[in-house]
């Protein structure tokens, strides 16, 4: 039997490759550069499968092939907001994701954040590798206390959810919650936590806000300047979920007149361009998107993918079909 032809947009973990390279005749990015939108397109005319990752654009214009040959688009990520769902239903192409194994690494970064930044780890670090540390003082970049302290999510999907245990199983933090659907009694119970009705809601009332709802056209700019002045002042931002969330500029406002604490992003609207206004931020912590980066949930990331591309080929429904 022809194997499948599969192409791997990006490097992936070399234990996952290898197996890839068995299962099917792939073409993988030894290379790791970034596809651009003409070569994604010539690639859904030539593979039966693509294989993208976050950074590549699978828009509407990507995605009008009339004559593709590609009938799954099997992402590596949880997050798909950069494929166009209508263009990709047009096709009739099936999109899965690989929610479940990146959720706990994910939310450890979100944690590690939200001490970095309530703690001037950022400071303190640029200081002392600025040669600039003067020693130990009482008034030296003192922080504030993350324990006791409240901290609302929003999104309560699995990632939120391990933010919740993190914060409140680890750090006794009172946890709100605003998500789109009613979260089970049975859920909130886990981590003591309330929803709340809306954004607005949530936001007067915490002093942490942590991001794990979906990217995409509905929540763009979800975060703008109103809901920043909405802010308790002096509390602080977490964005590990898509930059687009987020508006960029008014949050450099809001940082720039300490109107909020700070804030911590791991992600950021057109990554890996960085606005040069936020590098001005002493007040922000940023990391290049490493939410899940790590070994474990890296390979993880690609067996599922494998597990979905199987179900796929053998004429099943893929368990993590999104589209
Ligand atoms: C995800 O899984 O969505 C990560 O952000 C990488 O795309």
């Amino acid at each position: 039997m022809v194997k499948p032809s599969v192409l791997v947009t990006r490097r992936w973990p070399a234990a996952v490759e290898a197996q890839l390279t068995e299962n099917y005749n792939a073409v993988l990015n030894t290379g790791d550069k970034p596809m651009s939108p003409a070569e994604i397109r010539d690639a859904l005319k030539r593979y039966d499968a693509v294989l993208p990752t976050v950074t590549d654009t699978l828009s509407a214009e990507a995605l009008d092939v009339p004559a593709a040959r590609t009938k799954i688009l099997a992402n590596y990520g949880v997050g798909y907001s950069h494929i166009c769902e209508p263009s990709a239903r047009d096709l009739g192409m099936t999109v899965t994701n690989t929610p479940d194994v990146l959720s706990e690494c994910t939310a450890d970064l979100a944690m590690t954040l939200l001490l970095m930044v309530a703690r001037r780890t950022g400071e303190g670090e640029r200081e002392l590798r600025a040669g600039n540390w003067s020693g130990w003082r009482p008034t030296h970049l003192v922080g504030t206390k993350v324990s006791g302290k409240t901290l609302g999510i929003i999104g309560f999907g699995r990632i939120g959810q391990e933010m919740a245990r993190r914060a409140h199983h680890g750090f006794g933090m009172k946890i709100l919650v605003q998500n789109r659907s009613a979260v089970s009694a049975e859920v909130l119970k886990q981590f003591n936590a309330t929803q709340v009705a809306t954004v607005d809601d949530l936001l007067p009332q915490c002093d942490f806000i942590s991001l794990h709802c979906p990217g995409g056209s509905k929540n763009r700019h979800l975060i703008n300047g109103r809901r920043l002045d909405l802010m308790k002042p002096g509390a602080f931002l977490i964005n590990t979920a898509r930059g687009e969330v987020v508006d960029e500029h008014a949050l450099v406002q809001s940082l720039m007149f300490d109107t909020i604490g700070g804030a911590a992003l791991d992600v950021f609207d057109g990554e890996p361009r960085i606005s040069p206004d936020l590098l001005q931020c002493d007040s922000l912590v940023m990391l290049p998107h490493l939410g899940s980066a790590t070994r474990e949930s890296r390979e993880a990331m690609g067996f599922r993918v494998l597990d979905n591309l199987g179900d796929f080929f053998a004429g099943r429904t893929p368990r993590d079909q999104v589209i």
